[in-house]
C-alpha cells in the first residue's frame, strides 16, 4: 500500500536527463531524493583542493575516510557539503568534472560512499529517488524499481552543453563519450543496466514526458506492495 517506503534505483550516463527526472519523480511523489554524482564530485572537490595526487589510487585510498560528506535529500532543494562547506557550485567546475572517474573508481571512496548513500535510503521514511550508476547494480539491488535511461550521444552532448550555458557540443561531446567510456569500464560496480531496470530511451521523449513515464511506473509498484 501507499505508506510503504518506496525505494526507487534510477541509473544511467550522463546527458540523459537523470537530475531533472529523478528530482521532479521525487518532488511529485513525496519522496527524497539523493544525487549521487554529487557525492562523488564532493569528495573529488576535497582530494583537488587539498592537494592529493588524483593520478595515485593509493593517496586516494588512504585519505578516503576523512571528508565528511552530507547530502540534503529535499527534492525541492538539494544540499550537499563537505567537512561543512557549501560545495554545490564548485562541484560543477570543469576541474572537478574532469577528475570524478578518477577518484570515483577507488574501490575505497565507493565503499565510503554506498555506505553513505545506503543509510540514507533507509533513512528515508517515505521512500527516495536515489540517481546515480551502479543504483540498480550495487548500491540498492533490492529497489522497488529500476530505471536506467539512454539517450543517443548526440542528444546527450546537446542537453549537457545547454546546461552549461553555450558550451562547445563537439568538446562537451567528446568530454562525455570519454567520461561515460572510464565510467563503464572501471573494475569496482561500472556503469551498467541492471538485468531487472527498466530501460527507458529518452532521445526522442521530452522530459515532461520521461518524468510521466517514470512516476507511473512507481505508482504502479507501490499499488502493487
Ligand atoms: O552524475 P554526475 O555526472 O554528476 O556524476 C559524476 C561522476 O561520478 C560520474 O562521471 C561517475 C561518478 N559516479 C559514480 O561513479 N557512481 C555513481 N553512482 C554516480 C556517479
Amino acid at each position: 500500500g501507499a505508506a510503504q517506503p518506496v525505494i526507487v534505483a534510477i541509473d544511467g550516463p550522463s546527458g540523459t536527463g537523470k537530475s531533472s527526472t529523478s528530482k521532479a519523480v521525487a518532488a511529485q511523489l513525496g519522496l527524497s531524493y539523493l544525487d549521487t554524482g554529487a557525492q562523488y564530485r564532493a569528495i573529488t572537490w576535497w582530494m583537488v583542493t587539498n592537494g592529493i595526487d588524483i593520478e595515485d589510487p593509493t593517496a586516494i585510498a588512504a585519505v578516503a575516510g576523512k571528508p565528511e560528506i552530507v547530502s540534503g535529500t529535499d527534492p525541492a532543494g538539494p544540499t550537499i557539503t563537505v567537512d561543512g562547506v557549501d560545495v554545490a557550485g564548485p562541484i560543477r567546475t570543469q576541474e572537478v568534472t574532469s577528475q570524478v572517474s578518477a577518484v570515483s573508481a577507488v574501490p575505497e571512496v565507493r565503499t565510503r560512499i554506498t555506505e553513505l548513500q545506503r543509510s540514507l535510503a533507509t533513512a528515508a521514511e517515505r521512500g527516495i529517488v536515489v540517481e546515480g550508476r551502479d543504483i540498480g547494480t550495487t548500491v540498492l539491488p533490492d529497489a522497488d524499481l529500476k530505471i536506467f535511461l539512454t539517450a543517443s550521444p548526440e542528444a546527450r552532448a546537446a542537453r549537457r552543453s545547454g546546461e552549461l550555458k553555450g558550451a562547445d557540443v563537439q568538446s562537451t561531446r567528446e568530454a562525455l563519450i570519454k567520461r561515460d567510456a572510464a565510467d563503464s569500464s572501471r573494475k569496482t560496480s561500472p556503469l551498467a543496466k541492471a538485468d531487472d531496470a527498466v530501460e527507458v530511451d529518452t532521445t526522442e521523449l521530452t522530459l515532461a514526458q520521461v518524468i510521466e513515464c517514470v512516476v507511473t511506473l512507481v505508482e504502479e509498484k507501490r499499488a502493487a506492495k
